[in-house]
């Protein structure tokens, strides 16, 4: 992971026309090659925060920076060129016929020949596990594949940076583990910079640089999954709670006085825990 900021929000104040505030306080750097989160219940902010990041809100008190540049001073292109949001409901991004139709229209637009269209939508779909749909119709395509065919839009446009908001809300398990290692391998591999907001405490820990916990629009806690996810009763006042292996073992140590020395956040850290507790050191990685 490298040490500059890609995105920078510092935010002091953003309020709705209705005059709810929505955003307080905010200062959130995203480094270039993280994968980072924006955690907070319905209502805290997280969708707000990144139409600001992506410049479609711009009436804030504060500054947003992309690679250093203010966002308002930046011609459209300049941004869309870089970083691409990826809505909640596909079905408000979406508007082509067919897959490969929806999926074309960036790079279309972008000015690149048919042949670099043809191109960057086979590598797209490829990326995002959507290769031999390209003929299908949008409308046949379930929630999940039509998440993809979103991020694979952005993707066919160069994006280096995916602002996505809950992708996994409304997906089932198989799916919502699948979109986070879609995701994950996006970030590991093509290097693209992540932001996205959820609210699911039991998945983030597995994949996540770092974490934003957001409440009533403001940052309460920031870092690493580890540094944040260490006192239920905190994540309790911001209606969020711990994932539940690492509830269970807080029980378990508080409770039981049993001696974990750490509190693990996914399963695989947990077995190890148990497993040293008992003198059986030797599980793999
Ligand atoms: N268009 C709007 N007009 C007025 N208030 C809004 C609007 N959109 C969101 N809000 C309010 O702003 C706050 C933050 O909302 P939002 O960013 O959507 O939160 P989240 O995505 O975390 O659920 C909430 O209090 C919400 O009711
Ligand atoms: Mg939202």
């Amino acid at each position: 992971m490298g040490d500059i900021a890609r995105l920078s929000a510092n935010i002091s104040s953003f309020r709705y026309p209705d005059g709810t505030v929505a955003l307080s306080d905010i200062n959130i750097p995203v480094a270039a090659g993280e994968f980072a989160a924006l955690l907070g219940a319905n209502g805290s902010g997280k969708t707000t925060l990144l139409k600001i990041m992506d410049g479609l809100i711009r009436d804030y008190q504060g500054e947003m920076l992309l690679d250093g540049s203010n966002i308002l001073k930046l011609h459209p292109k300049d941004i869309y060129r870089k970083m691409g949001l990826v809505f909640q409901n596909p079905d408000d991004q979406l508007f082509a016929s067919s897959v490969y139709e929806d999926v074309a229209f960036g790079p279309r637009n972008m000015g690149f020949d048919e042949q670099t269209v043809a191109e960057r939508v086979g590598v797209a779909l490829e990326q995002v596990d959507m290769a031999g749909l390209s003929a299908k119709n949008i409308h046949h395509l379930s929630y999940g594949q039509k998440k993809r065919v979103c991020i694979a839009g952005l993707l066919a446009m160069g994006h280096g940076i995916l602002l996505l908001d809950e992708p996994t809300a409304g997906l089932d398990p198989m799916g919502e583990q699948r979109m986070m290692e879609l995701l994950s391998r996006l970030n590991r591999e093509s290097g693209v910079t992540i932001v996205m907001a959820t609210h699911s405490v039991d998945l983030v820990p597995l994949f996540l640089d770092r974490l934003h916990i957001l409440s009533k629009g403001r940052v309460v806690r920031g870092g690493t999954p580890e540094e944040v996810f260490t006192a239920p009763a905190e994540m309790a006042d911001v209606k969020l709670r711990l994932p539940y292996i690492a509830e269970l073992i807080h029980q378990l140590k508080n409770e039981e006085q049993m001696p974990f020395k750490r509190i693990p956040l996914t399963i695989g850290e947990a077995r190890r825990e148990i497993a040293g507790l008992y003198g059986q050191g030797h599980v793999d990685e």
